[in-house]
């Protein structure tokens, strides 16, 4: 498909916010953002590029109704990926987490789902400077970046429109061609 597919995973519905906040932005050049606990694997493999979210729960787990979602969530989609070649696929992640709880596995989750769809053959881009952010450690750190866009809305929501916002227009020439990102959007509004 030629637009980019948005998923996520969420529990209290943050992530779900941010995506639709990354949809607002990209337009008409992005799909309905979906929850994966109520899609299939062709509703995501319909699309070249994807835009995925997950927030982090359980110590450096995916997570899913083991970490108390008792909707299910990623750890109950990804195995259904098992077995598929993800090669061709452009795949930019973001991540919730929370840097003052949990300084020592901060955004965790996030690596999990890196470590998934690249061992799958994907292409994961969109990593992001550690700047600005204060944690001890985190899985999702790799060559002192994280590896996708790493959001705290628990302690730093007021930075979180603007990370939003240049992440996508650095991540957008890569998911799409020809693609317009509309960066005056004012998302604080619009929510
Ligand atoms: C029980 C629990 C465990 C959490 N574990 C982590 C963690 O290990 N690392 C982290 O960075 N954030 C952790 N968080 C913070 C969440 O990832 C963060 O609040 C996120 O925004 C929630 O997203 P959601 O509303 O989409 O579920 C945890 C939060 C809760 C309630």
């Amino acid at each position: 498909m030629n637009t980019i597919g948005i998923f996520f995973g969420t529990d209290t519905g943050t992530t779900r916010l941010m995506a639709k906040k990354m949809a607002k932005v990209l337009g008409d050049a992005a799909s309905k953002p979906l929850n994966v606990n109520r899609i299939n694997v062709d509703d995501m493999l319909q699309y070249d590029s994807l835009i995925l979210g997950t927030p982090s729960y359980g110590i450096g787990d995916l997570p899913g109704v083991a970490t108390g979602i008792k909707s299910g969530s990623w750890e109950e989609f990804i195995p259904q990926l098992q077995g598929i070649d993800l090669t061709g696929k452009r795949i930019a992640l973001y991540g919730l987490g929370n840097q003052d709880k949990y300084p020592d596995r901060f955004a965790d989750s996030l690596f999990k789902l890196y470590e998934k769809l690249s061992g799958l053959g994907a292409e994961i881009i969109g990593n992001w400077p550690t700047d600005g952010y204060e944690f001890e450690h985190s899985m999702s750190v790799i060559d002192d970046k994280f590896i996708g866009l790493i959001i705290d809305q628990n302690n730093q929501a007021l930075l979180t429109e603007e990370r939003i916002k240049n992440w996508l227009l650095q991540i957008a020439p890569a998911l799409m061609d020809n693609i317009t990102i509309n960066s005056a959007y004012d998302l604080a509004g619009h929510n």
